[in-house]
């Protein structure tokens, strides 16, 4: 059977590799191994959504489809923030839980195909979303975000304008009141939605934007 980075229970020999990098100025050390995204190096995308991330200290933040855990892990470790990383992937969630330990971070990490496992609601979820999953794989971990935010809470999305990334914020602009790009580079952008009304909740009907 061909593995991706989202299968649920990856059987590929173990390829273990280090990745030391900065991210929001802190120096960090990844173990990632084969069977999980981007294995060789931090990805572009996930580096401008660490970047650009909405995030306060106090807040409660998911790092949604964690992969190896560059985006919480960097998040928890540069503010006093409650992390939660999620991911269908074991061993990715296995990578994330030794990445938290080898950075010296807290986060609660949890095996959840898409919100299935997660009941609480965050103030802001990070999202670089599974393309290769397929367009409904992350339609609905879009779509389903939004049960799982906090009234001012926002959720943000990374991806290459012109490879999906336009579909993103079409959706996005479905579900939320307000959307912006926090941030333009290189053909990634990343968007943000935020503020919600019971109307519009009614009316995600996305179909005909595909
Ligand atoms: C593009 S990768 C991003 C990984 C990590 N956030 C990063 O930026 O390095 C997307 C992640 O979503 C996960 N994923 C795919 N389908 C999922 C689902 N239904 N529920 C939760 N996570 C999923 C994959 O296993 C993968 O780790």
């Amino acid at each position: 059977m061909i593995e991706h980075y989202y299968t649920e229970n990856p059987k590929a020999k173990n390829k273990p590799r280090i990745i030391r990098t900065i991210l929001r100025g802190e120096e960090l050390t990844f173990e990632t191994n084969s069977s999980v995204f981007s294995p060789k190096e931090i990805d572009k995308a996930t580096r401008l959504l660490i970047e650009y991330a909405p995030v306060k200290e106090g807040q409660k933040i998911l790092d949604l489809g964690c992969g190896y855990g560059a985006v919480g892990v960097s998040i928890a470790k540069t503010a006093k923030m409650e992390v939660t990383m999620s991911d269908v992937n074991g061993r990715a969630l296995a990578m994330a839980r030794i990445n938290s330990r080898k950075n010296h971070v807290n986060t609660k990490i949890e095996k959840s195909d898409g919100f299935s496992r997660i009941k609480e609601k965050f103030d802001a979820i990070l999202l670089n979303p599974p393309h290769s999953a397929g367009r409904e794989t992350c339609t609905k971990l879009i779509t389903e975000s939004k049960e799982h935010l906090n009234e001012k809470g926002t959720l943000s999305v990374v991806a290459y304008h012109n490879k999906g990334g336009k579909y993103y914020e079409l959706l996005l602009k479905r579900i939320f009141l307000h959307v912006e790009t926090l941030c333009k580079k290189g053909g990634i952008r990343v968007y943000m939605g935020r503020g919600f009304d019971k109307e519009q909740r009614k009316n995600i009907l996305v179909k005909d934007e595909r």
